[in-house]
């Protein structure tokens, strides 16, 4: 009996059926737990792709839950433990604010159900290590919302820094402040490196390499009179890679007026790689440029494609490397408050 059956006594009704042997799942069924602002975008994405069904989906509030099925498709439901009992379901979006995750994947795990999970994947390492050990011991796939990965910017960024030399990568996220009222406080977002700038500092890894060490300061200067803010307004990080590179973040939802930016940029030997999402550029003049990768899958269609063919190529940033960004993020976090630079939890256990 799997660990996840015995800790919550539920008997697997059926599980996530599994394409295998070149039989391929013609529709996969789906549900949604939060069906907020991510599930929606997710929805309409999917509703595009035709091997999808919506079969459930899942709010703490009812009318929102509702509202989707009627416009999606499915039954609404409040809890989704009673979802995941009484709905037959392939796999399962998980889309609701860090501290809400609960027991969600370990049921859906314990069901066989396979898991796309938004990031960031939880605010708890721990909670993080043993839903980690449940997908594996299920043997599902998972994916984790690093959409950035699946863009083709990122994939000709990858394939051009194969086999060159990083010296540096630096990134800068500046922006606004998120309506989101949990978003704004520090214990239910992780505040904004661990909840949005996770983005950057994942493809920081996913282009650069393993970080291993990262020294953190934080402050709370213009929206410090905010007594709804708890979050620090600028944040900044720095990296040491495994490989000997260095990098280091900037973040801010200081400009409540506008403005901001959102760069990545790599020192190679002789070259700047300039990042954005839509484009890459390569300095000084005349450089070569990198090569276009031409169209990639948007990550649902990913993800859709791996479950419904059993084949897991198609997913760029599973479960495991959702938990080690989280880890370079939250030991950011406990960098900020002891002030001493720290060490990632996996450069000293795996
Ligand atoms: N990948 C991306 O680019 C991206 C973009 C935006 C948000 N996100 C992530 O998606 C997650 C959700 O963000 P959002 O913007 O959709 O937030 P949101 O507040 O718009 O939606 C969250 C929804 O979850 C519901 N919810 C909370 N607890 C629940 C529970 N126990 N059961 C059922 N429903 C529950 C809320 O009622 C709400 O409707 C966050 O982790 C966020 O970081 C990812």
């Amino acid at each position: 009996m799997a660990v996840a059956e015995q800790k919550f006594g539920v008997r697997p009704v059926h599980r996530g059926r599994r394409a295998a042997g070149g039989i391929m799942l013609e529709k996969v069924r789906l549900g949604f737990v939060g069906t907020g602002g991510i599930a929606n975008h997710h929805l309409k994405q999917l509703k595009e792709i035709p091997e999808t069904e919506i079969v459930a989906l899942c709010d703490v509030v009812a009318e929102r839950a509702q509202a989707r099925a009627q416009e999606f498709g499915g039954r609404a439901f409040v809890d989704y433990r009673r979802m995941l009992d009484e709905v037959e379901i392939d796999a399962l979006y998980v889309c609701v604010p860090p501290p809400a995750h609960d027991d969600i994947e370990l049921r859906a795990a314990a069901r066989g159900i396979h898991l796309f999970v938004e990031k960031p994947v939880t605010l708890s390492l721990a909670q993080a290590l043993e839903i980690r050990a449940a997908v594996r011991e299920a043997g599902i796939l998972t994916c984790t919302g690093y959409v950035l990965r699946h863009l083709p910017s990122t994939q000709a960024a990858l394939r051009y820094l194969k086999g060159k030399t990083v010296a540096m990568a630096v990134a800068s996220r500046w922006g606004g402040l998120p309506a989101m009222p949990w978003w704004r406080v520090m214990a239910q977002s992780g505040g904004q490196l661990v909840e949005m700038t996770t983005h950057q500092v994942d493809l920081m890894r996913y282009l650069v390499g393993e970080i291993v060490e990262v020294h953190a300061r934080y402050a709370h200067r213009t929206l410090a009179h905010t007594p709804t803010v708890t979050v620090p307004d600028v944040q900044i990080a720095t990296f040491q890679f495994a490989n000997g590179a260095i990098g280091s973040v900037t973040t801010s939802c200081a400009l409540t007026q506008g403005g901001g930016k959102c760069d990545l940029d790599f020192i190679l030997q002789n070259a700047l790689l300039h990042y954005t999402t839509r484009e890459l550029r390569v300095t000084p003049e005349g450089a070569p440029q990198p090569e276009s990768v031409g169209d990639t899958l948007s990550i649902n269609q990913a993800f859709i494609r791996a479950v419904a063919t059993g084949d897991r190529s198609p997913i760029l940033c599973d479960y495991d490397e959702g938990v080690r960004t989280l880890d370079v993020t939250l030991t950011a976090n406990r960098s900020a408050e002891t002030g001493r630079p720290g060490k990632t939890y996996f450069s000293e256990h795996e």
